[in-house]
């Protein structure tokens, strides 16, 4: 196990019931910025309790954050915080709205160009705006990690960044909230926050017993609940433990002490970027060709989380390996998610090339847990997801 430091600042409220405790999370006298989606919030009472909870407090309203948050409708929210005096910033949404909060929040006191803070995947390490965050969507963890992601459209750039300050000062975890989610999104939240698992966990041996059971229980936990909060979101028991198995897939824990992938992600946002095909969508796309053309670093995770997850108990190392694959491309089929990326878009030959030339142009020439993922990894994983 790798040496390792735990800090997750983050106060969590889960429940029924809890959006409320907004109210005494937030001091009296605060400016606060609203900042929420398109609408949803709207029509399942989710934007009424925020406002019956934030009753008394100066609020001012920026919506219209689209999924996948684009630096360009920031910038107009980071001109309302200036003209405003904005001092703490309340994200209302999936994890679009709570990124586009992290960058809000990175942005409201930084000196320089805000566009620096995306395209140079900076480490925020400065004073950042305090921020709560009302989650109404499973999937990214976002709700309890000091991470963002945001497109630049203007040269369809998702880039990723992240630092110490952007953890959400509270967040609220209500389940009740996922009752107005298309399926669409649902199995979206479960796929992304299934791959989140994967990225920390389907490396190979690293002498971690505990993390691995973390990480198998929440593989297991997600596959066991999927068929229940699909048939039925309003399922509180179901909707609960997909929530919760969400936020803990990527609230810090399960990586500690373990060499992480994420070049799942990597690709993953090239094609959203390029395509607009949704976030989760491309790892389930890209995931499973990634961990076949990485096979021979790979096989002994994947034969663990087969035994373990899969229940494969026979054949060779190399047979079990690439059928715990196939049980898990069979799990994004059982969630309604198709899994080659000719099945999103007529356009996609361009795609190896253009992804393997952009990672060459930002020096990413060695990745994954042992930096043995190359640009021609690279093209081969993308080819091979056609
Ligand atoms: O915008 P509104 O109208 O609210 O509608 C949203 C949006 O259209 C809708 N929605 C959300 N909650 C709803 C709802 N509809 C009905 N009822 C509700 N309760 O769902 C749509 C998608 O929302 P979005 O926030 O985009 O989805 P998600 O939470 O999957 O977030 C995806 C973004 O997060 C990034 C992704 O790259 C992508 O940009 N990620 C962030 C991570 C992080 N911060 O740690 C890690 C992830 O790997 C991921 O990269
Ligand atoms: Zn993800």
């Amino acid at each position: 196990m790798l040496n390792f430091e735990l800090y997750n600042p983050t106060r969590l409220f889960f429940g029924k019931g809890q959006i409320q405790e907004i109210t005494n999370q937030i001091k009296p006298d605060a400016n606060i910025l609203l900042v929420y989606g398109g609408g949803s919030i709207f029509k399942n009472g989710v934007y009424d309790q925020v406002i019956k909870a934030l009753e008394g407090k100066t609020v001012t309203e920026f919506g219209g954050v689209e999924p996948n948050p684009r630096f360009e409708t920031l910038s107009k929210a980071l001109q309302v915080i200036h003209n405003e005096n904005i001092d703490f910033i309340l994200g209302v949404g999936g994890g679009s709205v709570i990124d586009g909060v992290k960058f809000l929040s990175a942005a409201a006191y930084y000196s320089g160009n805000p566009i620096d803070i995306v395209q140079k995947k900076m480490n925020v390490d400065w004073k950042a705006m305090p921020y709560g965050a009302v989650l109404t969507l499973p999937a990214t963890g976002s709700e309890m990690n000091s991470g963002a992601v945001v497109t630049i459209e203007e040269t369809k750039e998702k880039l990723s960044f992240q630092g110490e300050p952007l953890y959400p000062q509270f967040s609220v975890c209500d389940p009740t909230v996922i009752s107005s989610l298309p399926q669409r999104q649902i199995a979206n939240g479960i796929a992304d926050s299934f791959v989140h698992v994967l990225e920390q966990y389907l490396t190979y041996p690293q002498d971690t017993p505990l993390q691995d059971r973390f990480a198998e229980g929440i593989l297991s936990t997600l596959i066991e609940v999927a068929p229940a909060v699909l048939a039925d979101a309003s399922n509180y028991e179901a909707a609960s433990t997909y929530m919760w198995c969400c936020t803990m897939a990527l609230n810090g824990l399960i990586s500690k002490g373990v060499m992480q992938d994420w070049v799942t992600h990597a690709i993953g946002h090239e094609l959203t970027a390029l395509y607009g095909i949704d976030h989760a969508r491309t790892l389930a796309i890209i995931g499973p060709n990634l961990y076949r053309v990485m096979l021979d670093t790979k096989k002994d995770k994947l034969v663990q989380l087969g035994h373990r997850v899969f229940n494969i108990n026979e054949g060779t190392t190399n047979e079990r390996a690439l059928l715990t694959i196939e049980k898990m491309e069979e799990f994004f089929h059982s969630l309604g998610i198709q899994t080659k990326l000719s099945q999103y878009t007529e356009d996609y030959l361009k795609a190896a090339e253009f992804i393997k030339n952009r990672f060459e142009e930002r020096g990413w020439l060695a990745m994954g847990e042992k930096k043995n993922i190359t640009p021609t990894h690279i093209k081969e994983i993308v080819t091979m997801s056609y």
